[in-house]
C-alpha cells in the first residue's frame, strides 16, 4: 500500500518529533560534571567554621524559604508560588532520614551552586542556584559545616510539589539548568571591581544575597536577563512577587535609588525604613527581617556602595520636581472639584499630611518616592487596597502599619486616588484606571492579600 502525501508528511513530522524528543531527553539526562570542592583544611577550628557558616546562611537567607509558617527552622514545607503551581521547600536540617544528613560536602555544593540534587535530579530554580553559583568555595564549606553541626536535626518528611503533570516531569528542568544556570562557568571575579568594599558589595548582591532573583526582570523562559552589572537590566525592577513589584535598585533619580544616600540604603536594609521611605509588602519585609538586619555594618555599607555604583537604567518615564502647590491646595480646602484630593483628605491626610511628608521617620514621604513613581502602579494600588506592615526589627521593634482601604474605596475612587498621589507635590507619573485596580483587587483575592502575604511571612 502506498502512502498519501498527507500521511507521508505526518509520518515525517512524527519521526522528526521522536528524534528531537530523544535528543532532548539524552541532553537532559547526560550527567553534569562539576569541579570537586576541596574539603575544609583540617587545621581550621570547627567551631569557627560553623560560626562563619551561620553568618553565610544569614547573607543567603536560607531560612526564609526553608521554614514553613510556624514551623521549625530549616525543616522545609513552605509553599512557594510559581506560575506552574505551588512547590514546597525541602527539609535541610541534618536529619539523616528526612533532611540532608547524608549529603557529603560535594553533594551539598552541587545542590547549592549547580541545582543538582543528591540523586542527580535537577532542582527547580525556585532554589536560587543561578545566583549561588557565584559563592566562594570557602563560604560553601562554612555553610556545610553549619548545616551539619550548627543546625538541630528535625525529623519531618518532605511534601510533594503541587505541580500538575506533565509540568511535574523533572527532566526538562535539566535542559533549563544547562542553558541558563552558570554553574562553574562564571565564578565571581574580585578583580573586576575597584576596591575591597565595592567587590564585597558586588559579591553579596549577586551571590549569596540573590537580590536579582526578585529585582531583575526575566525572559519568557524565566531566566534573569542579567546576573551582574554587565547587563543593564540587572536590578532594573523585577516581576510581581506575591503581588508586589520589586523596585528598581539602579541609579535612576526618580524610580530608582539615584536620590538615596548610602546611609538611606543601609537604614532600609537594617530597619525597613529610612528618613523618607519605607519598605512595603511581605517579600522585602522578609528579606529585612531574616537576612539584612542581621548583616554587619561593613557588609551593609558594601551593598550600599555597590548599588550606588550602578548607573541608571533609563527606562522610567516618571519625573519629579518638588512643588508645594498640592500642600497649598489641600490646606486651603480648594478641593471641591478634585475628587482625588478629597479622597486623600478623607483617607490619607491624618498620617501623611497635606505636604505628603508627615513626620518622615514614622510615616514615609510621598513626594519623589520611588514606590509611588514606579512605572507600574501595581504596588501602590495593592498598598492602598490591602495595607502593609513595617517589619519589626531589633533596632526598631515597633511594627507600624498602614491599614488597607479596599473595603471602603471603589475601583474608581482608588484609581482617582492613585492618580492624585502620582501627580501631586511635584510627582508626575501616568495615572491608574479602574481596570488596573480591578485587576489587582482580583489578584489579591477576597481576604485582601492575607493568604499571599502568609506565603511569604512566618
Ligand atoms: C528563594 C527560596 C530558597 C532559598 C533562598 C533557598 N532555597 Fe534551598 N530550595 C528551595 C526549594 C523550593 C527547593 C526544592 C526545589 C525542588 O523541589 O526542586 C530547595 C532545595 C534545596 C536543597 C536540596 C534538598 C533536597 O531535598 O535534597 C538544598 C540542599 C537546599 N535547598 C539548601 C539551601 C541552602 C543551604 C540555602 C541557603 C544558602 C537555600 N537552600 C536557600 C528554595 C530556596
Ligand atoms: C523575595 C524577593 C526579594 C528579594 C530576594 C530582595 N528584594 Fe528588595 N524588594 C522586593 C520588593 C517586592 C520590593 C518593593 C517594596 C517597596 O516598593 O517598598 C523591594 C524593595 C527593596 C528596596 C526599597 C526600594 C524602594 O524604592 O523602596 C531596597 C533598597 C531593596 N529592596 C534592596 C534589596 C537588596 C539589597 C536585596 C538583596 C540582599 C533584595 N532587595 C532582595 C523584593 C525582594
Ligand atoms: C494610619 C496611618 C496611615 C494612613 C491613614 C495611611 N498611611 Fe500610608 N503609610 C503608613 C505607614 C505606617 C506606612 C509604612 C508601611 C510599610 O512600610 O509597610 C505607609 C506607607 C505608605 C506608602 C509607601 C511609601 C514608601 O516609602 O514606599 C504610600 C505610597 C502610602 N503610604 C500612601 C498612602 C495613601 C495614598 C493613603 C490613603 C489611602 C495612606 N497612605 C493612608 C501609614 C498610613
Amino acid at each position: 500500500m502506498t502512502m498519501t502525501p498527507t500521511k507521508k508528511a505526518i509520518a515525517a513530522v512524527v519521526a522528526i518529533g521522536a528524534v528531537v524528543f530523544a535528543g532532548a531527553l539524552a541532553y537532559a539526562l547526560t550527567p553534569t560534571a562539576t569541579r570537586a570542592i576541596a574539603p575544609a583544611d583540617a587545621a581550621v577550628d570547627r567551631a569557627q567554621l560553623v560560626e562563619a557558616g551561620r553568618y553565610v546562611a544569614i547573607t543567603a537567607d536560607c531560612v526564609a524559604c526553608h521554614t514553613a509558617p510556624g514551623g521549625k527552622s530549616f525543616a522545609g514545607g513552605r509553599a512557594i508560588q510559581s506560575p506552574i503551581g505551588n512547590m514546597f521547600s525541602t527539609n535541610i536540617t541534618p536529619d539523616k532520614a528526612t533532611g540532608i544528613g547524608n549529603y557529603t560536602l560535594d553533594a551539598f555544593d552541587r545542590a547549592i551552586r549547580h541545582g543538582i540534587r543528591q540523586d542527580g535530579a535537577t532542582l527547580y530554580p525556585a532554589m536560587p542556584y543561578p545566583s549561588y553559583a557565584k559563592m566562594r568555595d570557602q563560604d560553601v564549606r562554612a555553610l556545610y559545616a553549619y548545616f551539619m553541626h550548627g543546625v538541630a536535626p528535625v525529623h519531618q518528611a518532605n511534601r510533594g510539589n503541587a505541580i500538575a503533570w506533565p509540568l511535574s516531569i523533572r527532566w526538562p528542568v535539566a535542559i533549563w539548568r544547562k542553558q541558563f544556570a552558570p554553574g562553574d562557568a562564571a565564578p565571581f571575579q574580585v578583580s573586576k571591581y575597584q576596591g575591597e568594599l565595592l567587590a564585597r558589595g558586588a559579591y553579596l548582591v549577586q551571590g549569596p544575597g540573590h537580590c536579582g532573583t526578585c529585582h531583575t526582570p526575566r525572559a519568557a523562559t524565566q531566566q534573569e536577563l542579567a546576573l551582574d552589572e554587565s547587563g543593564k537590566e540587572f536590578l532594573a525592577g523585577g516581576p510581581l512577587i506575591d503581588g508586589w513589584r520589586a523596585a528598581n535598585l539602579r541609579g535612576d533619580q526618580v524610580d530608582g535609588l539615584g536620590n538615596w544616600t548610602e546611609q538611606d540604603i543601609v537604614d532600609t536594609l537594617r530597619t525597613g525604613r529610612n528618613r523618607s521611605n519605607a519598605v512595603v509588602g511581605a517579600p522585602m519585609n522578609d528579606v529585612v527581617a531574616h537576612s539584612t538586619q542581621w548583616m554587619n555594618d561593613g557588609d551593609l555599607k558594601a551593598i550600599a556602595t555597590y548599588l550606588k555604583w550602578l548607573p541608571a537604567h533609563g527606562g522610567g518615564k516618571a519625573t519629579f520636581a518638588a512643588s508645594d502647590d498640592t500642600a497649598r491646595l489641600l490646606k486651603a480646602g480648594n478641593d471641591r472639584d478634585n475628587r482625588g484630593a478629597q479622597l486623600y483628605l478623607d483617607n490619607c491626610n491624618a498620617c501623611h499630611r497635606s505636604d505628603g511628608k508627615s513626620n518622615a521617620i514614622t510615616f514615609p514621604a510621598l513626594p519623589g518616592n520611588p514606590t509611588v513613581l514606579a512605572d507600574d502602579p501595581t504596588s501602590l494600588i495593592r498598598l492602598i487596597l490591602a495595607g502593609s506592615r513595617l517589619p519589626s526589627t531589633q533596632e526598631r521593634p515597633s511594627d507600624l502599619a498602614m491599614p488597607g482601604f479596599g473595603w471602603r474605596l471603589s475601583d474608581d475612587e482608588t484609581a482617582e486616588l492613585v492618580t492624585f498621589v502620582r501627580n501631586s507635590w511635584g510627582n508626575h507619573a501616568r495615572g491608574a484606571s479602574a481596570a488596573d485596580v480591578a485587576r489587582v483587587r482580583k489578584a489579591i483575592g477576597k481576604d485582601g492579600g492575607k493568604e499571599l502575604d502568609q506565603a511569604s511571612t512566618h
